[in-house]
C-alpha cells in the first residue's frame, strides 16, 4: 500500500489540469490551474485511490467519469479502483465498505444524494482512510469525516440562471415549469435555492416542478406532463442539459418551437447542450465544470504527503447565451 505519491506524470498532470480553481480561503494559493505538487522530485510508490461513482446519468457524468480515469493512471502514480453506483445510495455506501475492506490509501466520491452518509464515513476514519468528495457535498455536522471537497458552487449557478431570466423576462409574467435534478441531490437542492432567490421579486412565476432524475428519458417525461396540464408554459428550467434536451424533444412532439416559443435554460454547457444552445433551441446554459480528475488528484497525492489541503475548492463556472456557445463550441472540451 502507497504511503508516500510517485512524483511523476508532472507534463500529463499540467496538460490535464485544464480547471481554474477558486480557493475559498485566500490564505492558499488556488488549486489546479499551477504548479502541481506531482512536479519534479523521485518515484515512490503508487497511490490506491478508490472512487464510487454517482452513475452514467448524463453528458457531464460521462466527462467528470472521462476526467477521472484519464488523470488517475498507473504512470501518473495512482491505482484507480472506480465503480459505478448507478444513481443508489446504497450501492455508493457498499463500495466505501469495499473501499475500507481493502486498505486503500484515499476514498473519493461523489454523493447521489446530500444526508446519510456518516455511518460509513466514521468507519473510513475509524480505518485511518482519507476521504475527498468531488463534484457534490454531504450534508453532515462532522466535517473532520471528509478531508475536502472540490466542486462547483451549485446555489450560484442557480442563481445565475435565476438572474439571466429575470433580466430577460421580468415584466412579461412568465409561467415557469422547473425540472429538478435527483431528489436530495446537492445540486438539485442548491440550484433550486439559487433559482427561486434570484427571480423573487420579479413576475417570474415557477408553476410546476418535478424531478427528472437529471436524465434525457425523465426530462422528456415529466416535461411532457407539463404540457398536457399547462398550456401557458413559457419558460423551462432544467437543472442540466440532459433533461433540457429532454424537454426540448417533448416540445417539439407537441407541435411548439423549443428557444422561440418555449424558452430553456440549463446547467452544465456539455457539447450537447451547446450545440442545442447555438441552434437557437435552448437560450441560455450556466456552466457546471466536470473536469475535476487533475484537481482530485493534487488533492490526493497531498493529502498523502501529509500537507494541509482546503476543505472547500471551488470550481469557477462560466456562462454561456447563443452567440457565446457558438463562439465556444469548437474549442469545447466536453
Ligand atoms: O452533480 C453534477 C450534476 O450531476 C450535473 O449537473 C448533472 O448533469 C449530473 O448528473
Amino acid at each position: 500500500m502507497g504511503k508516500n505519491f510517485r512524483r511523476a506524470g508532472a507534463a500529463v498532470l499540467a496538460a490535464l489540469t485544464a480547471t481554474a480553481l477558486v480557493a475559498c480561503s485566500s490564505e492558499q494559493a488556488p488549486q489546479g490551474g499551477g504548479e502541481s505538487p506531482a512536479e519534479g522530485g523521485s518515484a515512490t510508490d503508487t497511490i490506491v485511490l478508490g472512487f464510487s461513482q454517482v452513475g452514467a446519468e448524463s453528458g457531464w457524468r460521462a466527462a467528470n467519469t472521462k476526467s477521472i480515469q484519464d488523470t488517475l493512471t498507473k504512470e501518473n502514480g495512482f491505482d484507480l479502483k472506480f465503480s459505478d453506483a448507478q444513481q443508489k445510495q446504497e450501492n455508493q455506501i457498499q463500495a466505501i465498505r469495499s473501499y475500507i475492506q481493502q486498505q486503500v490509501d484515499v476514498i473519493a466520491f461523489s454523493p447521489v444524494v446530500e444526508t446519510g452518509w456518516d455511518a460509513v464515513l466514521e468507519e473510513a476514519k475509524a480505518a485511518g482512510i482519507p476521504v475527498i468528495l468531488t463534484d457534490r457535498a454531504v450534508d453532515s455536522d462532522d466535517e473532520s469525516l471528509y478531508e475536502s471537497f472540490i466542486g462547483s458552487d451549485f446555489v450560484l449557478e442557480g442563481e445565475m440562471a435565476g438572474e439571466w431570466a429575470k433580466e430577460q423576462y421580468d415584466g412579461e409574467g412568465y409561467k415557469v415549469v422547473e425540472l429538478q435534478g435527483t431528489t436530495g441531490a446537492a445540486p438539485a437542492i442548491d440550484r433550486k435555492t439559487g433559482f427561486e432567490s434570484a427571480i423573487a421579486g420579479s413576475d417570474l412565476e415557477i408553476i410546476d416542478s418535478q424531478t427528472g432524475n437529471f436524465t434525457r428519458t425523465e426530462g422528456k417525461q415529466v416535461m411532457e406532463g407539463f404540457l398536457q396540464k399547462h398550456d401557458d408554459i413559457d419558460l423551462v428550467f432544467a437543472h442540466n442539459d440532459d433533461m433540457g434536451l429532454g424537454a426540448i424533444e417533448a416540445i417539439e412532439a407537441a407541435g411548439k418551437v423549443p428557444g422561440e416559443d418555449i424558452k430553456i435554460i440549463t446547467i452544465d454547457a456539455v457539447k450537447d447542450g451547446m450545440q442545442a444552445l447555438a441552434d437557437g433551441k435552448i437560450n441560455y446554459i450556466v456552466e457546471c465544470n466536470p473536469l475535476l480528475g487533475p484537481d482530485l488528484a493534487e488533492i490526493a497525492e497531498k493529502v498523502i504527503a501529509g500537507e494541509e489541503v482546503q476543505k472547500r475548492i471551488v470550481v469557477e463556472d462560466q456562462a454561456f447565451d447563443q452567440e457565446a456557445a457558438k463562439e465556444a463550441l469548437p474549442d469545447r472540451q466536453y
